[in-house]
């Protein structure tokens, strides 16, 4: 494997990480603004009852039930991820949780979406959502989408742009801070996936690709953590130790001036966030 970030290591970092990371899949997952996005991609699928669908990276594996609802009881969805724990948790909530039987199969299985372990054109429609950004090699990543993809098929990537990160209700000053810190950090190498899944799917020979960037607008601290996880107390730090900090004392510092900011701001803040929905026919 060839990922950089915490989240292309989620079996590997300490369990208070971990279930930081878990806690923030859950929010996000429930959270209208991702729901959003998710209604955008999976438009942008343009499913059909019968089709067999990838969902690579599928973190707790709840984007796979919306799928195995639009392709019904005739088609087959497949959801992959790298973390053994994670797709341990998703096959966990699909057995305590069974999808009605005029639905389609789920199979959760651990893979890595550099290296598929599907055949050549096995799929009618890919998605892969937040997962290149933590990549070392997304290209290899998205190549390997489209092998997967059957001629004709559709492939819609689902990427953050961090840099359009941008705030009202915080001292400029901070906000500057923020990203001088961040985004120098190995954490966010990938900071600005979501504006590159064009030229990405066009270079893997994609055609008819189509962009629809959605800004996503929060009001207050706690509406905005559960997407930017670090406008929230504590993991701010978190996610600064991850990155291999040169000056852990100054990262404190700046931690404690930011949660003091972002409380003093309160329900004036306002966090907004590009996510972008990339979709493309494989020829
Ligand atoms: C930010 S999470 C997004 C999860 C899910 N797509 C969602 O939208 O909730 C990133 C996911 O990518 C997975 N991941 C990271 N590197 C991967 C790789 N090389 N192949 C497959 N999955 C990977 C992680 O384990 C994690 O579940």
């Amino acid at each position: 494997m060839t990922e950089t970030t915490t989240f292309a290591r989620v079996d590997e970092v300490p369990a208070g990480l971990r279930d930081a990371m878990t806690g923030y899949l859950e929010r996000a997952a429930t959270h209208p603004e991702i729901q959003r996005v998710r209604r955008v991609a999976q438009d942008a699928l343009e499913l059909r009852p019968g089709n067999r669908v990838l969902d690579a990276g599928c973190g707790l594996g709840e984007v796979a039930r919306s799928l195995a609802v639009a392709v019904g009881a005739r088609g087959e969805v497949d959801a992959v991820d790298t973390s053994r724990l994670l797709v341990d948790e998703a096959s966990r909530r699909l057995r305590d949780d069974p999808l009605p039987v005029d639905r389609a199969a789920i199979r959760y299985t651990v893979g890595d979406v550099v290296d598929l372990p599907f055949d050549d054109a096995t799929f009618d429609a890919v998605r892969c959502e937040r997962v290149l950004q933590h990549l070392a090699e997304p290209d290899r990543a998205v190549a390997e989408l489209v092998r997967v993809t059957a001629p004709g098929g559709r492939l819609t990537l689902v990427d953050t742009d961090w840099e359009s990160l941008a705030f009202d209700g915080l001292p400029d000053e901070l906000v500057g801070r923020l990203r001088r810190r961040l985004w120098h950090s190995p954490v966010m190498s990938g900071r600005s996936m979501g504006r590159t899944l064009r030229s990405r799917l066009i270079r893997a020979g994609a055609g008819e690709v189509r962009c629809e960037p959605v800004t996503l607008c929060f009001t207050g601290p706690e509406d905005a953590a559960g997407v930017v996880g670090f406008v929230e107390p504590g993991t701010l730090e978190m996610l600064l130790a991850a990155g291999a900090p040169v000056d852990p004392a100054a990262d404190a510092v700046f931690a404690a001036d930011w949660a003091a900011a972002v409380a003093s701001a309160g329900s004036d803040l306002l966090t907004v966030l590009t996510i972008w929905v990339v979709t493309g026919l494989r020829g």
